[in-house]
């Protein structure tokens, strides 16, 4: 299993859309994959048709009661998709969590009972560096950073890669970070070919050193701006059950086919079309096929 955290401190950088479009396409790779709302925002709950406001049990039970397992919370949405829903609450989580025991730690140990069922967790973090965060990166294996190239956006990176640091001296010597996702790219402009090309730089220059991102890379495709991405998850679709014939479905299938294929070297893209015009002939947009349990 990989467990995957999609980490920014920064908001509104495309942490969610990716963590549920790249789960949804992964699941239809034929991956099983559970993903982790852990923003008390619950945009990733809301965008793959969980209604935060209509919950039993969320992650914050999970969180802060002893009594509630993962049994409790995990939802299957899809055939090969579940998620640990969030809901409003979880923003007193961080508060609560302050006197528990080894407080870092607790959604790992809550966790690691379902681990077995799935190829991959999928963790959506808060815009902060906070508790949540830090559980998250306890429960993770390796760190992805959506982010935009932006002017400052390498100022938020090295805070980030501090704090993935200091995780890995203490809670979780396993840490890694995999990587950037480039989100709402805009190829063309002179800023963003500076910003990428200072990261590419960086990056190289992390090689063969004993830090965590001595192996990351920026993933491809690059994720460029597109409405419909932007429009599905008010509908509580993924871009897959919303428009998957459009360029972020694909960009989004083309990034996950890299991601699954990392290590083995073989990703075609070829399959990434074929499973586009699968998904395609099989689902239209409006029709939710979700399968709430
Ligand atoms: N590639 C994209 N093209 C257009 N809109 C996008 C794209 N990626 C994200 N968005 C939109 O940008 C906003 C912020 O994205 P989101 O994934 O919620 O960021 P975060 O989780 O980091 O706060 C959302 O309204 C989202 O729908
Ligand atoms: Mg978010």
């Amino acid at each position: 299993m990989r467990r995957i955290a999609f980490m920014n401190q920064k908001g509104g950088v495309g942490k969610t859309t990716t963590a549920v479009n790249l789960g949804a396409a992964l699941a239809s790779l034929g991956h099983r994959v559970l993903m982790v709302d852990l923003d008390p925002q619950a945009h990733l709950t809301l965008h793959v048709g969980v209604d935060p406001a209509r919950l039993d049990a969320s992650v914050y039970d999970l969180l802060i009661d002893e009594e509630v397992g993962a049994e409790a919370v995990v939802r299957r949405v899809d055939e090969r998709l579940s998620v640990v829903p969030a809901e409003v609450n979880l923003a007193g989580a961080e508060a609560e969590l302050v006197s528990a025991a080894d407080r870092q730690r607790v959604l790992r140990r809550k966790l690691e009972p379902v681990f077995d069922r799935f190829d991959y967790m999928i963790i959506d973090c808060p815009p902060s560096l906070g508790l949540l965060t830090m559980n998250a990166l306890a429960l993770a294996e390796e760190v992805v950073v959506p982010m935009q190239a932006h002017f400052l956006a390498l100022q938020g990176l090295s805070k980030l890669l501090e704090t993935v640091q200091l995780v890995r001296g203490g809670v979780n010597g396993a840490l890694v970070v995999s990587g950037v996702v480039l989100c709402m790219h805009e190829p063309h402009t002179n800023l963003s070919r500076e910003v990428v090309s200072d990261l590419q730089a960086f990056f190289e220059q992390s090689r063969g050193q004993s830090v965590p991102w001595s192996g990351a890379k920026i993933y491809e495709p690059a994720i460029r701006r597109n409405v419909k991405l932007a429009e599905c998850p008010s509908f509580g679709q993924t871009i897959f059950q919303y428009e998957p014939m459009c360029a972020g479905a694909r960009a989004y299938m083309e990034l996950a086919q890299a991601v699954a294929g990392e290590g083995d070297g073989d990703d075609e893209p070829a399959t990434a079309r074929v499973q586009i015009e699968t998904l395609g002939a099989l689902r239209s947009p409006g029709e939710p096929q979700h399968t709430e349990s």
